[in-house]
């Protein structure tokens, strides 16, 4: 009885502080009533601000570390919160949203009550909360070819991050990787422009709608610009490309984004011919904002402020600041100080404010800041399974076929060998639950093993390690590839340290072993990048490029099987030696003096069963 009572009480205190909170506001009132344009909206809230709500709208915080109270929300007038590397809000997804309802109630309760936009990096599904539905990574969807399907894994991605609390996401990447040496090559769909271009703009389409629906989110296209580009692929090196291929090669996915209405584009590590990216007004202020029209939000990425030039990263254009590990109290004094002495103008203050705001309105936030209680019980859906599932069969990509597949579902005695058959975590790559992923299961997902095992009416043995113990197998899957990395942390550099070109020593043995056992190999191969296999692709009788899947292991036992046929295509020209990488770029088509191994766009079917 107790109980109830206080509950009652708590339910009426809540009930008034909410209803407080509107009428503490001046703006929201007079706005939800007013028949004007989003951009006569925009202009008559920016008259009513001060400099420090300004720059506090310019600010992106984590919630958990750059501020230590929610009360800072309010008190700093933030613009914007974001989360990554999870998990950590709540308990389960109510409580991410109440976490996220909590902070976007404090920014509700300033004098203009500006609300919050909330940002995540869901880069291939909701990927930072256990139990979301998890897509190949971008790699994987480009090899798909298939826009319908990026445009359906975008859509889901957006529900399940609106039902975690989210409303907007930091995806997708546009990059066109060079060098299959960069840590990020996964994340981006492909080398070549003219299907990142396609893919883009079913992403852009699937994660935003029309922006203003309580399923989609705002989406950003990074890292502006030559992210992928670098000299020896080197995350955040230099890019020593001229204009003119800028403008052909890595501008296009970019211009289709702004077409496609992209609300935010994030600023790049890298320098682009000794010149920082995020420094660099004549590519963002006279490029992107004013000849191709761009008027959403530039964001830094981490910590931009203080890394790449202070002021002169506002100068150039950047609107939204992350302001993470130490910077927040920095950019707000050091903007105000720029401000007051002329260093930044108030027009520049005024142009970064006014993008902040316009996405603010066209995200409906002023009306409805809050996410949707109803869309929790759609997180890892079966539905949304199903479109990931397909994803995974889709993004196959068959190089060999000695006659061996499909495999028959009838076989007496299957192996399946190695730790990524039968580990969610190896099989979906960086960005998963952790910035540099995991290496155990995680909630809801199916792995390779299961996925074979579902298929299978034979007798499916594991060996982990590949014993020699298993000479009377009819077929071996040997699962190989990387382990999770994410960034830099995935770089190869000159070889030596954790990420090479080619196969561990251990994973090679793997194949030796059942080889030499004289049992038929079919070999997949789970990588976020074209490795250097040649040798192993002669030894297999099949071989299945099958990129960072994510979570739904049955996709690839659909193909294998023959269930569905294979329709992957390399998204990019596939290396044939070490010695392929001894340039600044890598064997694709840029250079056209490597002649890669498979061209960009092979990828054989279950016709073909060749004996070579
Ligand atoms: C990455 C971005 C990411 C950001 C926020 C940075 O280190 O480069 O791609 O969106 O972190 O987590």
């Amino acid at each position: 009885m107790q109980k109830k009572r206080s509950n009652a009480f708590h339910k009426i205190t809540l009930a008034i502080l909410f209803f407080s909170s509107f009428v503490a506001c001046e703006f929201p009132v007079k706005e939800m009533n007013s028949t004007q344009s989003i951009e006569q909206k925009v202009d008559s809230l920016l008259a009513l601000m001060t400099l420090e709500e300004k720059i506090g709208q310019m600010s992106q915080v984590r919630h958990f570390s750059d501020i230590t109270k929610n009360s800072e929300i309010a008190s700093k007038f933030i613009g914007s919160v974001i989360h990554t590397d999870g998990p950590a809000p709540g308990k389960g997804a109510k409580g991410w949203q109440e976490k996220f309802i909590a902070l976007q109630k404090q920014a509700l309760s300033t004098r203009l009550g500006i609300p919050l936009l909330i940002g995540v990096d869901a880069v291939h599904g909701q990927n930072t909360f256990d139990g979301a539905t998890i897509f190949p990574h971008n790699i994987g969807m480009g090899a798909t070819h298939n826009e319908q399907l990026v445009e359906k894994a975008a859509a889901i991605t957006a529900l399940e991050a609106q039902a975690t609390g989210f409303n907007w996401v930091f995806s997708p990447c546009v990059a066109i990787p060079y060098n299959e040496k960069w840590g990020r090559v996964y994340e981006a769909f492909s080398e070549s422009t003219e299907l990142t271009e396609k893919l883009t703009k079913a992403s852009v389409k699937g994660h935003q709608g029309n922006l203003s629906e309580p399923t989609t989110v705002m989406a950003t296209a990074k890292h502006f610009i030559g992210d992928g580009a670098t000299d020896y692929g080197k995350e955040g090196g230099n890019t020593t490309l001229g204009p003119q291929e800028i403008s052909e090669r890595l501008l296009p996915p970019y211009k289709t984004a702004v077409a496609q209405g992209i609300g935010a584009i994030m600023a790049s590590f890298n320098t682009l011919s000794g010149k920082a990216m995020h420094a660099h007004k004549a590519l963002i202020t006279d490029t992107l904002k004013k000849a191709m029209q761009f008027d959403g939000i530039v964001v830094s990425d981490w910590k931009g402020y203080s890394r790449f030039g202070k002021t002169d990263v506002v100068n150039a254009g950047v609107d939204m600041l992350m302001t993470v590990d130490g910077d927040l109290d920095l950019f707000q004094s050091e903007m105000k100080t720029a401000v007051d002495s002329g260093v930044v103008s108030i027009e520049r203050i005024n142009d970064a404010v006014k993008r902040v705001l316009r996405q603010k309105f066209r995200l409906g936030l002023f009306t409805n800041p809050f996410p949707d209680v109803s869309l929790i019980a759609t997180i890892g859906g079966e539905e949304h399974r199903k479109i990931a599932r397909q994803a995974v069969s889709e993004s196959m990509v068959l190089l060999k076929n000695n006659t061996v597949l499909p495999l028959s579902n009838e076989i007496p005695t299957i192996v399946v060998v190695g730790e990524h058959a039968n580990n969610t975590g190896l099989q979906s790559g960086g960005w998963t639950l952790r910035w540099q992923g995991v290496q155990e299961n995680y909630k809801g997902g199916t792995t390779l093993l299961k996925g074979i095992q579902n298929a299978a009416k034979g007798t499916v043995i594991y060996d982990e390690k590949a014993t020699e113990k298993y000479s009377n197998a009819d077929v071996a899957i040997v699962v190989v590839g990387e382990t999770p990395y994410a960034e830099f942390f995935g770089d190869i550099g000159d070889g030596s340290g954790t990420y090479q070109l080619t196969l561990s020593q251990k994973h090679q043995e793997y194949i030796d072993t059942y080889k030499k056992l004289g049992v038929k190999v079919v070999t997949v191969l789970v990588s976020g990048r074209p490795l250097v296999v040649t040798d192993q692709i002669k030894q297999s009788d099949a071989f299945v490029a099958a990129w960072l899947p994510g979570s739904e292991g049955d996709g690839l036992a659909d193909v294998l099987f023959g269930t569905a046929d294979f329709t992957g295509k390399l998204p990019h020209s596939w290396p044939k030696s070490v010695e392929d990488f001894s340039g600044k770029y890598g064997p694709n088509f840029w250079d056209t003096s490597i002649k890669p191994l498979y061209p960009l766009g092979y990828g054989l079917t279950l016709k073909h069963k060749k004996n070579d």
